[in-house]
């Protein structure tokens, strides 16, 4: 396949950017989104041209790293896919395709399509663990998990902090990734003693990080590479407005999410 990449090009964050072309001839249609890139970066470099940045680790799906919008869709075209995932095959041949970064105020740009996802980070760091002293993994693997508890929290857990949910969001929330990560850990009865602080404290760091609200357009489940579906942030909803009937705190309360 011969294809032709429209990338943003950026040299650093805060600075302009630009759309660049670039060629790729004799694309193998097996090779995924990722390869591709690494086929026009080595064209790049034997060019003595600067290669597109980008982030990526796993390579299969599972870290959540190769983020980026292709032809405005994130992670591209095809569900329940990430961009390490997805394979030329599903485009077609001289097809123009359109490589942009995450677009929103809390993800700023680093370079190119690398985006600075610190603000996820700082939400976990908020409450997204256990502190509880569960004693080693044998120990802990006696506390019983009722099967549709455990499949629940599987399925939730099953995010992988990409930020497509953000980046296809016109609000550019990142609610289904904190739903996500509270419906996972608060189910299980390892995380139910720090339930109500624990979403208290995610969704108060969620909203300092400057991510919008939901405002129920759905499009965070459908770009999500793992399908995490939208019944999480009500759950969620409704358990931050029970923790805040519950313990009401002196700096006021942020009222409205969803
Ligand atoms: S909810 Fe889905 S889209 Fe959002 S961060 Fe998790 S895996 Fe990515
Ligand atoms: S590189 Fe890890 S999910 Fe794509």
């Amino acid at each position: 396949m011969d294809l032709v990449l429209k990338v943003w090009r950026q040299d650093g964050p805060g600075l302009p950017g630009r759309m660049e072309r670039y060629e790729a001839k004799g694309v193998s249609p097996d090779v995924s989104f990722l390869e591709l890139l690494d086929q026009v970066n080595d064209q790049l470099v034997r060019a003595g041209k600067e290669p597109i940045a980008f982030e990526h680790d796993c390579r299969e799906g599972i870290c959540g790293s190769c983020s980026m919008m292709i032809d405005g869709a994130a992670h591209g075209p095809k569900r329940g896919t990430t961009a390490c995932q997805l394979h030329m095959r599903h485009f077609h041949d001289g097809q123009e395709i359109t490589v942009e970064p995450w677009r929103a105020a809390a993800f700023p740009v680093i370079r190119d399509l690398v985006i600075d996802r610190t603000a996820f980070d700082r939400i976990i760091a908020a409450g997204g663990f256990v502190s509880v002293n569960t004693g080693s993994a044998v120990d802990g693997n006696t506390i019983p998990v009722p099967k549709e508890i455990a499949d629940v929290a599987m399925d939730a857990a099953a995010c992988i902090g990409c930020g497509a949910c953000v980046a296809a969001c016109p609000n550019a929330a990142a609610m289904l990734f904190t739903a996500a990560k509270i419906a996972h850990l608060n189910r299980l009865p390892q995380g139910v003693p720090e339930r109500d602080r624990r979403v208290r404290a995610m969704v108060d760091q969620m909203d300092a990080e400057g991510f919008g609200s939901c405002t129920n357009h759905y499009e965070c489940t459908e770009a999500c590479p793992k399908e995490i579906p939208v019944r999480f942030i009500a759950e969620m909803n409704r358990a931050y407005a029970k923790a805040a009937l519950s313990a009401p705190v002196e700096t006021g309360d942020r009222g409205g999410h969803g």
